[in-house]
């Protein structure tokens, strides 16, 4: 197995929920240097430095100062949540006299039948009050995974629906309620929940919990050029863009390179942390201050600056064809994936794209393109909605899989080394080399008008 693809894979495995995903970046930058910033305190920051800073411990934006003076800021944006299913409060539920289910809603636009007999267990995060005389009242954030297999959803045998095979309405309520044990107590639940976090089950006082799938990651086919896994949409774009932008911190350039993640892409990003929030607005807007500059300063920046927004694209199905585009027709392990749409549900446009193709020649980092067929809607990703607060040049792309919401997607071998290898150009380069900040334009229109 390729380092690459084996390093992504330990990454997806040690990031069960949006919390651990966030926790673990946190921790992979605090061993490189970077300093962790609060929101609630004043932030110093020096030139030269490495800071980083989390909401709500599931969206997370890091960045450099450069030693100079800078002009711009390179971001990438990526998410960190998948659809899954969400645990509810009163989870238990009886069935039978016998069995106990857990009670679960919807998160995001799951593919629903794979969740189907395949093991599944729970993480996410408990709120606990601490009891130390000295902490007395005080809520703390745990995480918690339980890290075996613990759930099941059966299916309902063919016997008992002879026309499964022919087309299916799920109902969340009936259907995807996850088997849990036989016999149990009120409690169960919540005391394993305490007891994997370490605490008492009286002292939880709140917790966001989600479903996983326990399936690994696995590279596959005649010559391995396929990997799945769960979560490639969207940790295979979070693990690329974090090595690449982990992997320049040698040559910094004129501009600030910000790395961020952000939660709840999934149900359309408007929460406090989400891409279409103020998180990263604020950001910049706090590093503005911190290094002595004006809003005015602030603006100018905003107008060199640069943003890859980077979520996984749909490579053409070889049992669907007829599904994708007649004419741009991504393929995996044929590279970054550059996504366009007409109405502007990816911010691709003629110049962000040419930017990111002499990008891609630099990094000699194959690409391709996407659009959705025109009688098709398609899906929508960051880059436009993190535009109504930064309003900077975008361009949106992602890696080609398959199954995309699907608990097991599927995606090529080679292709998260692409992205590792254009993210380390991108924060490499400076926003105003010529190549980047002019467009000449060549027409006569043009000429007559630059004439006057
Ligand atoms: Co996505």
């Amino acid at each position: 197995m390729q380092e690459t693809v084996r390093e992504l894979f330990s990454f997806i495995e040690e990031s069960p929920s949006v919390f651990h995903v966030v926790e673990n970046m946190r921790r992979e930058l605090l061993g490189r240097g970077y300093g962790q910033l609060l929101e609630s305190e004043p932030w110093e920051l020096k030139a030269g430095g490495k800071y980083f800073v989390i909401r709500n411990g599931s969206s997370l934006i890091s960045f450099r100062i450069p030693r100079e003076d800078y002009k711009g800021f390179q971001i990438m944006a990526s998410h960190c949540d998948s659809p899954t299913f969400k645990i509810k409060e009163n989870p238990q539920m009886e069935a039978e006299g016998v069995y106990v289910r857990l009670n679960v809603e919807k998160y995001g636009g799951a593919l629903l039948a794979p969740w189907f007999d395949r093991p599944l267990s729970v993480a996410g995060r408990v709120l606990v009050r601490k009891n130390v005389a000295e902490e007395q009242g005080r809520i703390v954030s745990k995480l918690v995974d339980i890290d075996r297999d613990l759930l099941l959803i059966p299916s309902l045998a063919i016997h008992m629906n002879r026309e499964a095979n022919d087309g299916y309405k799920y109902n969340v309520q009936k259907d995807l309620i996850p088997l849990y044990g036989m016999d149990l107590d009120k409690e169960t639940f919540m005391e394993q929940i305490s007891g994997a976090a370490g605490v008492c089950a009286k002292d939880v006082v709140g917790y966001d919990l989600f479903l996983y799938n326990r399936v690994k990651g696995s590279v596959w086919g005649a010559k391995e050029e396929f990997i799945s896994s769960g979560k490639l949409d969207d940790l295979q774009c979070v693990f690329a863009s974090l090595k690449g932008f982990l992997q320049s911190e040698e040559r910094v350039g004129e501009s600030v390179p910000v790395h961020c993640v952000f939660d709840n892409e999934e149900v359309g990003s408007s929460t406090r942390q989400g891409a279409a929030s103020t998180f990263l607005q604020d950001t910049l807007v706090r590093v503005n201050e911190a290094m002595g500059r004006s809003s005015g300063d602030y603006r100018r920046s905003l107008s060199q600056s640069f943003m890859l927004s980077a979520d996984n694209a749909h490579a053409v199905h070889p049992n669907y064809p007829d599904k994708a585009c007649p004419t741009n027709r991504p393929k995996m392990n044929g590279g970054i994936v550059i996504k366009y749409n007409a109405e502007q549900r990816y911010t691709t446009d003629g110049v962000a794209a040419a930017l990111f193709k002499d990008l891609c020649g630099r990094a000699n980092v194959p690409w391709q393109t996407f659009h959705n067929r025109s009688d098709e809607r398609g899906g929508s990703t960051l880059g436009n909605l993190s535009g109504n607060q930064v309003a900077v040049k975008c361009v949106d792309i992602g890696l080609a899989q398959l199954a995309m919401h699907s608990p097991y997607e599927t995606a090529g071998a080679a292709d998260t080394d692409y992205l590792v290898r254009a993210a380390k150009a991108f924060y490499e380069m400076s926003v105003d080399e010529p190549e980047y900040g002019v467009v000449e334009c060549s027409s006569s229109f043009n000429s007559r008008i630059t004439a006057k």
